[in-house]
């Protein structure tokens, strides 16, 4: 267990520089899998997701070595295809390592996968879409045993856009038999990152951006070396906890563009808000402005993973906000617990109402998923006195060091951890 203890009521003020993007990474480590050589990842987030990732490699046959944040991942022998139950429980993601598993030794075994609590999460298109290449699919009470002594480039419509699809969809796609067409393929900022990975290590690959990506299998992938790019998500929440406790802060080397629908309700909220190439700053001060009416939409709307931390910063809002979930079904664990502290939240199905109140008093507060419980953290922030965040790990499998960098900002905020295995 890991517990938060905040002292809230202290505006933030300073600059932070931004991790890595956990998103981007996590399917990037599975695309290593390929090649029988190396790939080098600098700007490597030193999160919980990661370590799990490299222990289910170094399961696989992989030597994996850090060095700062950098992860040198050495996939010459590749021995096995289980990834181990424990760790595909804890991470969701692994779902990715099939396209890869399946790429590098025609087959996988995989439990059913585990991740954030946030209600169902089908698997449906990952299957499916392999299975059009040609995969064969067993499922045996907790195993899923697919193979593909052939993979074959096939066109995939995707009924929905889904992320880990279309990135399970390219990693079986770049060493397969002829070409892949993905239609209605994800286009949040991770696909094309792994676009970028995938061509360095010499895949064949026509991204458009519009949704369209035409993959031409080759033979074989060789070394790559490639720096991640900065985390969207991350960036988001240390500006949505400069805009829940107040103050200016600034966060250096952002991904430039990514964070645009988080700006625009910022803005429209009262903020100060400017963007750079190199930072951007934001400022708030005094009486904000609640949301009148926001869904979350596939990226560039505004993301899922920022609607708890946004709900964070208008429980102190002037006026009603509403906000409406479409991508996740029960992804307002984080709202359920915000009454605690004294704010008004009413969830009605897939709508979460906040009629904002001028104080919130501390709490505490049990965080059940990752970027649910950063936002408690946030609302901890914005409330007068003593919140106690009780988290199980979730959020250090994405944020490296929330803390020292809330910190860092002056946030009253420190942790006591039963769990560290760092
Ligand atoms: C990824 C991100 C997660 C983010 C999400 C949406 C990673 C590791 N995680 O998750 O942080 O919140 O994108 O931007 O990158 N769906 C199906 N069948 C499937 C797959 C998905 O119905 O086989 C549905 C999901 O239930 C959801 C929607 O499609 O409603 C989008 O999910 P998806 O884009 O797949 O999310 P993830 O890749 O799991």
């Amino acid at each position: 267990m890991v517990r938060y203890e905040i002292e809230g009521g202290r505006p933030l003020n300073g600059e932070l520089t931004v991790q890595g993007s956990k998103n981007a990474v996590l399917p990037m480590m599975a695309a290593a899998l390929l090649c029988r050589g190396s790939v080098v990842l600098h700007n490597c987030p030193r999160i919980d997701d990661v370590f799990c990732m490299i222990r289910i490699l170094e399961h696989l046959g992989c030597t994996v070595n850090w060095e700062g944040h950098t992860v040198i991942i050495d996939a010459y022998e590749v021995r096995s295809e289980t990834v181990p139950a424990k760790e595909a429980k804890r991470m969701r993601s692994s779902v990715i390592l099939l396209g890869a598993l399946l790429g590098r030794r025609k087959k996988a075994v995989l439990s059913r996968p585990g991740g954030c609590v946030i209600g169902e999460r089908p698997i449906d298109l990952h299957l499916s879409s392999l299975q059009k290449m040609g995969a064969d699919i067993r499922q045996e009470e907790e195993y899923m045993y697919v193979k593909a002594p052939v993979l074959t480039g096939a066109r995939i419509e995707l009924a929905k856009s889904s992320v880990g699809a279309t990135e399970n969809i390219l990693l079986a796609a770049v060493l397969a038999k002829g070409v892949t067409e993905i239609v209605n393929a994800a286009r949040e900022p991770e696909i094309p990152e792994l676009c970028r990975l995938l061509r360095a290590m010499g895949a064949d690959i026509e991204n458009r951006g519009n949704g369209y990506i035409r993959v031409r299998g080759v033979k074989e992938l060789h070394d790559a070396e490639l720096t991640v790019m900065s985390d969207r998500i991350v960036t988001g929440t240390y500006l949505l906890a400069a805009a829940a406790a107040g103050g200016e802060v600034t966060v250096l080397n952002p991904p430039w563009g990514q964070v645009q629908a988080l700006l625009t309700v910022l803005s429209g909220m009262g903020l100060t808000v400017r963007e750079t190439e190199e930072y951007i700053y934001v400022k708030r001060m005094d009486e904000y402005l609640g949301v009148d009416f926001l869904e979350t939409r596939p990226y560039p709307g505004f993301p899922t993973d920022l609607q708890s931390p946004l709900l964070a910063v208008l429980l102190r809002a002037k006026g009603k906000s509403r906000i409406r979930e479409t991508i996740f079904e029960s992804r307002f664990r984080a709202a359920e617990e915000f009454p605690k502290l004294g704010a008004r939240v009413s969830i009605d199905g897939p709508v979460c109402t906040v009629e904002g109140v001028p104080k919130l008093h501390g709490a505490r507060l049990i965080s059940h998923e990752l970027r649910g419980g950063a936002a408690l953290i946030l609302a901890g922030l914005a409330a007068d006195g003593r919140t106690m965040v009780e988290d199980k790990g979730f959020i250090r499998r994405g944020y490296e060091r929330m803390e020292a960098d809330l910190r860092k900002l002056g946030a009253g905020i420190s942790v006591t951890d039963s769990t560290d295995d760092r």
